[in-house]
């Protein structure tokens, strides 16, 4: 079985992991916050320089604990797009310096395909997914609702018309001053709500009817209004733009544990209701849930009891970012000969799927 060596640096973590077939060997992420708190989301300047320092010592630990050489390597793969521009460069010269050394395929991998294949890490390989697979593909940057096909590629069902899943849970933990990332800490918030606190905010759901579309910004704009009741509305708007501002660090904690429980709710009710759905409408086989919001528990638990297929998702540990989904994608692009081009190059805004049309 292939060993592959997995990068992933396209946006705040230098993640590299050792794969054997579908085994992790190890992983070794570095993750970048600073500079986070202090602005309210990631720098793209300074990821790319904490890449640069990172990547060499990520890359000699996640060897050493897998315990193997690096001449014992079969290929490295590394993401290409989308992401950062300079911090995917990094990824990739590093990638390809190794690579020419060794003397080894280079797999240039598409990081949201990786977030899909990251259901494969572990897996029997003789028991895929099944397909057609209708994916739910939920990053801090996309929320793609796709299906894949025998032929291993995806087909656009719908996409967001505005924010991102990931980016809508991170904005509104801004509001509510619960840090960054803002997925994990609204989860935290909403399963520590209580009866004394009272039932979640109820907050609107954009249905787009007749779509597989979505939109979150209505619903963050009501985070964001009903936040301001309590504010005032300027200094609402300066919090959402990330500017520090102490006030929100007096709030209730009651009404923060409420407003977090009932955006999860609502964007869990958007997601899950158009997956099962399109799953019905795509004589699907099964349902994949990837990308880092698929981390989530009550997504995952909610898209479960809604569907009639197979739900595929990826271990918690491997939704966010990480190397071994890069190598697991990696193994696919090996088996089949696809070896990057002799200079290739990055690509920032590369999609999951780029047909819209699905084959008769
Ligand atoms: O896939 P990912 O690690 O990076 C991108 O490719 O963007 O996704 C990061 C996103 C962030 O927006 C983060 O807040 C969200 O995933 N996320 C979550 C959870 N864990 C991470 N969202 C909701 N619930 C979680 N438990
Ligand atoms: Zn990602």
């Amino acid at each position: 079985m292939a060993l592959i060596l997995g990068i992933e640096t396209s946006c705040d973590d230098t993640s590299i992991s050792v794969m054997r077939g579908a085994d992790e060997l190890s992983v070794v992420t570095q993750t970048h916050l600073e500079g986070v708190a202090e602005f309210g989301g990631v720098v793209p300047e300074m990821a790319s320089r904490q890449h640069i320092a990172a990547i060499a010592p990520v890359y000699d630990a996640a060897i050493a604990r897998a315990a193997i050489r690096a001449t014992d390597l079969d290929a490295i793969a590394v993401t290409y797009g989308p992401g950062l521009a300079g911090s995917l460069i990094v990824g990739l010269n590093f990638a390809r310096g190794l690579a020419t050394g060794l003397g080894i395929p280079l797999l240039a991998v598409n990081h949201m395909e990786a977030h899909v294949y990251a259901c494969w890490i572990g897996r029997d390989p003789a028991h895929p997914p099944e397909l057609p697979a209708v994916c739910l593909v939920v990053s801090g940057g996309h929320t793609d609702l796709t299906v894949l096909r025998e032929d291993g590629r995806h087909y656009l069902l719908g996409r967001t018309r505005d924010d991102a899943a990931g980016e809508a849970f991170d904005k509104v933990a801004r509001v509510l001053a619960l840090g960054f990332p803002g997925g994990p800490a609204i989860e935290k918030a909403a399963s520590e709500l209580n009866p004394a606190d009272g039932d979640p905010y109820v907050l609107p759901r954009a249905r787009l009817e007749g779509t597989h579309d979505f939109s979150f910004s209505g619903l963050k704009t009501a985070v964001y209004r009903a936040c301001s009741g309590k504010l005032g509305p300027s200094e609402a708007e300066r919090i959402f733009r990330g500017e520090p501002s102490d006030p929100l660090q007096a709030r209730e904690p009651s009404a923060i544990r409420r407003m977090a429980a009932g955006f999860q709710a609502a964007i869990t009710d958007v997601l899950v209701s158009k997956t099962a759905l399109a799953a019905e409408e795509s004589a699907a086989r099964s349902v994949i849930l990837a990308g880092g919001v698929a981390a989530n528990t009550s997504l995952r638990e909610a898209l479960a009891a809604r569907i009639a297929v197979p739900l595929f998702m990826p271990r918690i540990a491997h939704c966010m970012d990480n190397g071994t989904m890069i190598a697991m994608a990696g193994s696919f692009l090996l088996e089949r000969g696809e070896y990057a081009a002799d200079s290739p190059d990055i690509d920032p805004s590369l999609e999951l799927a780029t047909d819209s049309h699905l084959p008769d």
